[in-house]
């Protein structure tokens, strides 16, 4: 089967998606190709943290109303070390913004029911998805779905996250790879109980880090630092709940509220990025180009923000013929990309335990000391978690 539209999208992730969204709205065609499932897709327990500029995105295009209705307005966060609560306030620190705590596989629920609402066209749990001569003006997707398929494009959009087939298929020696590994992982946990503080809970203890967050009013997301190579059948959910309250007590008679874990799971830590983000037609963006560690909850923002800028690229494109930005699209991307990868390294080596020995551990409390106490260094902290403002194109 042979097909055709102007930009062929691999992955219904926050950024296939929201880009394929963002394209109809300025009236260029777009398919998505996805190897998984619709229901999979949908029901993926990722990212719960939107940047005050992401969630504006979702509503001015449209795709917010739940988002409004549903999500958790936070304003601030507090980081805890050696028992005590440090508050910093969002609002106050950077001018008047937020950030919105709203599950990923809502985001990815509210966007692909807004394609499919439009007309847009997804080809979910296709098989031996491959894309060719991207370096020509003609830039093909090929995939089995039933039967073989083929789409022409004019762009193609490496949407398919860090495992995807698209950063692949750039030919070895093009792209450099800078990458760091962490000695330590992330156990995470979704409990059917009501947070047990009002906003986001970043914890430094002699035991390891830990992160209180939340979906919901009555669900809880909750993180442990863990060994990489942690076999999570290790953990009963009493041995879970024990580390959590010793790693997060306080001395104000604070208590951690404990329910029934829905679910369970170990995340792996790395930075990840390449340069550039592009080859021929080919662009990536997203986690097919770059990750963070999780400290800090900046992956799906900033896959978003790759998104805005090659969006608006194509539009120079479509309607005035140039070629200017799309040229520069790695360049711009990755101005912000590097400083988000500097802030998610920052956050994780400030809050985890680590061998480095008991230097290191003071030099680290001195700096949460540092980021709570000095109105400038709360600033620069809290413009960074808030999302910072993108640079005009
Ligand atoms: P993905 O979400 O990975 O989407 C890629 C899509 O491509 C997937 O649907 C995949 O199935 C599909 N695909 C893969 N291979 C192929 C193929 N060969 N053909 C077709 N399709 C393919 N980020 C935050 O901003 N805030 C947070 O709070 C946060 N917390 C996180 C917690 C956890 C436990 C994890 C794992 C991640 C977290 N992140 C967070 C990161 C965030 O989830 C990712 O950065 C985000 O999903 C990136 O979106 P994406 O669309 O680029 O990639
Ligand atoms: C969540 C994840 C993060 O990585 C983070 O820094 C904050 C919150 C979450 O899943 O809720």
């Amino acid at each position: 089967m042979h097909m055709r539209t102007q930009i062929g999208i691999v992955g219904a992730g926050p950024a296939g998606l929201m880009l394929s969204h963002l394209l109809h709205l300025q009236g260029i065609e777009s398919i998505i190709i996805e190897n998984r499932g619709r229901e999979y897709c949908e029901n993926r327990v990722r990212a719960g943290v939107l940047e005050q500029g992401t969630a504006d995105l979702f509503v001015e295009s449209g795709v917010g109303e739940r988002m409004q209705r549903e999500g958790l307005i936070h304003h601030g966060i507090y980081l805890r070390f050696r028992g005590r609560d440090h508050h910093l306030n969002f609002p106050e620190l950077t001018g008047g913004k937020s950030i919105m705590v709203y599950s990923q596989h809502d985001v990815v629920k509210d966007l692909i029911a807004a394609r499919l609402k439009d007309g847009g066209q997804i080809f979910f749990d296709v098989k031996d998805v491959a894309v060719h001569d991207i370096t020509s003006s003609a830039p093909r997707i090929r995939f089995q779905g039933g039967e073989s398929h083929e789409i022409d494009c004019d762009y193609i959009a490496g949407c398919d996250g860090f495992h995807g087939i698209s950063r692949p298929s750039i030919p070895a020696g093009i792209l450099r790879v800078f990458e760091k590994t962490y000695p330590f992982a992330w156990l995470g946990i979704l409990a059917q109980v009501a947070p047990s503080c009002d906003e986001l809970v970043y914890t430094r203890h002699e035991r390891g880090f830990a992160l209180l967050s939340m979906r919901s009013p009555d669900t809880s997301r909750l993180y442990l630092q863990c060994d990489p190579s942690e076999d999570i059948e290790e953990w009963s959910d009493d041995r879970i709940w024990n580390e959590l309250r010793l790693r997060t007590a306080t001395d104000n008679g604070w208590t951690l509220k404990e329910g029934r874990i829905s679910q369970k799971g170990v995340t792996a830590m790395r930075s990840f990025l390449v340069e550039p983000m592009q080859y021929g037609r080919l662009f990536l963006m997203g986690d097919a180009a770059h990750i963070v560690p999780p400290t800090g909850a900046k992956g799906l923002n900033l896959a978003v923000a790759d998104v805005r800028i090659f969006a608006q690229a194509l539009d120079l494109f479509y309607k005035q013929g140039r070629t200017d930005l799309l040229e520069r699209y790695s360049e711009i991307c990755l101005r912000r990309v590097w400083k988000v990868q500097r802030f998610s390294w920052w956050m994780t080596s400030m809050l985890h335990r680590s061998d480095e020995g008991e230097f290191s551990e003071r030099v680290h409390l001195a700096e949460l000391d540092y980021v709570t106490s000095s109105r400038a260094a709360s600033t620069s902290l809290a413009e960074n978690y808030v999302g910072l403002p993108f640079d005009p194109v």
